[in-house]
């Protein structure tokens, strides 16, 4: 006799999320393994690649800000390291690397004028490329970019436990690149699914991630390679690259519903689905 398992029905959370059309796209610089200056880039391709992204957004329902894209900044498009964003007080970034500096003022005005509270940074931090708010907890990816100090400044600020894991694969450089977060609410004290690829971690973040989501999904180093996991959720649909066939798969055993969404212009930069699209949770009511 064959035993079904009960998919769970997925429910989807409104989002309001903040993104940068790409006007200014390029790789004139390389800091990371995936730029290459060398290669030609389609600016116009990146602009109509995205602008699918943003469509699919509004069309299920979700708010998109919109901050201005800047000459000269041509990273401003991947939005999540703009800043990391609970209960209306926002965490701007301090890059690692001097090519993006430039991109912080505009995102602390930005939130400024928007009616958030700025709080920090002190530290080098890539906000929500290397933090991501999981049920109670911030994971919080340290390794390539943001430092260990920046760890602990986040948790003077919101208050909340952060669980450093650490990244070894020069490719998955931010968090985001490794780990997805597939139910952004949760009941208070219940654990969200997540997905990740445990070749980008070290043994003791391994352990640490298998030690409290034990139900997480797997994803393989092939659909890890093609920024499989640099993914947005809303609790139901789970917005990913169509190259990542096998997690499309993984997800829909899980009741998920994955919505393919082509940014291979934007991959040229090192960047995916998640890195434009940075989550802005206001004050809760
Ligand atoms: N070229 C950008 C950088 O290296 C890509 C950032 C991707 N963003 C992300 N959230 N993973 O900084």
């Amino acid at each position: 006799m064959s035993h079904t398992q009960q998919v769970p029905e997925r429910v989807q959370h409104n989002r309001r999320y903040l993104m940068c059309r790409p006007e200014h796209f390029t790789v004139s610089y390389s800091i990371n393994p995936w730029m290459d200056p060398e290669e030609p880039t389609d600016t116009s391709l990146a602009v109509r690649q995205w602008q699918k992204l943003y469509d699919t957004y509004i069309e299920l329902g979700h708010e998109v800000e919109l901050i201005d894209p800047q000459p000269g900044l041509p990273d401003m498009v991947y939005t999540a390291n703009g800043g990391f964003l609970i209960d209306g007080v926002a965490y701007p970034p301090k890059f690692r690397y001097e090519e993006r500096q430039g991109e912080e003022p505009w995102f602390t005005q930005w939130f400024r004028d928007s009616g958030y509270e700025v709080s920090g940074p002190e530290f080098t931090n890539e906000g929500e490329g290397d933090f991501l708010l999981a049920g109670d907890v911030i994971l919080a990816g340290r390794g390539f970019r943001s430092t260990d100090d920046s760890h602990r400044e986040l948790e003077t600020i919101f208050g909340r436990e952060v669980v450093t894991l650490t990244l070894t694969d020069p490719r998955f450089y931010h968090l985001d690149t490794a780990l997805s977060v597939l139910d952004p609410v949760v009941a208070p004290g219940q654990e969200p699914t997540i997905a990740y690829l445990p070749g980008a971690f070290d043994e003791a973040s391994r352990a640490e991630l298998e030690r409290r989501f034990p139900n997480a999904i797997h994803v393989s180093d092939a659909d890890g390679a093609v920024f499989g996991l640099n993914s947005a959720s809303d609790g139901k649909h789970v917005f990913i690259s169509p190259r990542a066939t096998g997690f499309e798969k993984q997800l829909r055993e899980r009741g998920y519903t994955p919505v393919l969404i082509d940014l291979s212009e934007l991959l040229l930069g090192g960047g995916g689905i998640k890195c434009c699209t940075l989550e802005l949770r206001g004050k809760s009511a």
